[in-house]
């Protein structure tokens, strides 16, 4: 028996960093109770905070009370324990882009949670398909791809693997709606619907900034008032993260070729630790 929307009270999230706190955000902010997991007590910590700075915003712009952002940052409770979302109605993993890492959740959460919960991961890249493989419940597993920053994009990519259950997908979109998202489906191929496309414009833009066709911010520039996208690929590679960036095109090289190789620049960027925003450094400073 596949869950309904409307017997889930609690959502689980694995990974307090930027997409697992934005998620478990926006999940509190839409009245579910959440257990937000990180494996240390600093890690679930800074998720808490940039749930507050985020709640500090919506409230300083009045799109959200004060009375509202503490009820939100209430019905979040942190932790460090996998088992301590034994009791959650659904769970979504966010942690980082490394399938050893998702299959050892994985693994974990199978044995941990009761059979009949559905368990959705918000990979960017890796195969839904591949990291199901690892749990005995292949088909109740399924892709919920939210874009960053969480608590402001509406969009949200539903994947469905090899063996999501047809009603385990409907189930997905309902929930991101929920959220107060909007969705759209991908098979389950490398980089879905949106890093496919996303990740070759990135490189490209620091491919053309490494070989001299113009400044950053022109390049930035000339996409922005070019396209009319909110951010050139510079900018935008700073605002996702460097290395997060570096994994998706890692990923899609290995799976789909050379079109898809990572910028040289990219890599070095990342081996010096420049990461972007979050390291206060990538391709401009913070
Ligand atoms: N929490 C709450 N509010 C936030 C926020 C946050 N984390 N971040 C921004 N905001 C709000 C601001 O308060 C502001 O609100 P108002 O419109 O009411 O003023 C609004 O969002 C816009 O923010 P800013 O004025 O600070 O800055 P901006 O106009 O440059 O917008 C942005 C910021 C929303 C991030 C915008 O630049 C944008 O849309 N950029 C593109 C982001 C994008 O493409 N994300 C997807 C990346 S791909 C991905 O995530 C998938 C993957 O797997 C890699």
């Amino acid at each position: 028996m596949v869950r309904t929307l409307d017997s889930i009270e609690s959502i689980g999230v694995v990974g307090a960093g930027t997409m697992g706190s934005g998620i478990a955000q926006v999940a509190a902010q839409s009245g579910y109770d959440v257990v937000m997991r990180d494996i240390e007590e600093d890690f679930v910590q800074n998720g808490f905070d940039s749930i507050e700075d985020s709640l500090d915003r919506f409230v300083s712009k009045d799109k959200l009370s004060e009375d509202e952002a503490a009820q939100t940052l209430d019905r979040i409770t942190g932790t460090t324990e996998l088992s301590d979302l034994a009791d959650c109605d659904v769970v979504v993993e966010a942690a980082v882009e490394d399938m050893d890492i998702k299959q050892d959740i994985f693994a974990d959460l199978d044995e941990e949670i009761p059979e009949d919960v559905i368990l959705a991961t918000n990979t960017s890249t890796l195969s839904i398909t591949t990291i199901a493989s690892v749990t005995d419940r292949e088909e109740q597993i399924v892709g919920l791809h939210f874009m960053n920053p969480v608590p402001v994009m509406k969009g949200v990519e539903v994947v469905v693997g090899e063996k999501t259950d047809d009603e385990v997908a409907e189930f997905a979109h309902e929930l991101a709606e929920d959220l107060g998202k909007e969705t759209w489906e991908s098979d389950d191929k490398p980089g879905f619907v949106t890093n496919r496309i996303l990740m070759p414009w990135i490189n490209e833009g620091i491919r053309a900034y490494d070989e001299g066709v113009a400044t950053k911010e022109d390049i930035d520039k000339g996409m922005k008032l070019g396209t009319n996208t909110p951010m050139g690929p510079l900018e935008l590679a700073d605002h996702i993260g460097l290395d997060i960036c570096l994994d998706a095109s890692q990923t899609l090289f290995e799976e789909l070729g050379d079109r898809y190789k990572p910028a040289y620049l990219l890599k070095r960027k990342v081996d010096a630790g420049d990461l972007g925003k979050k390291t206060g450094k990538g391709f401009y400073e913070y």
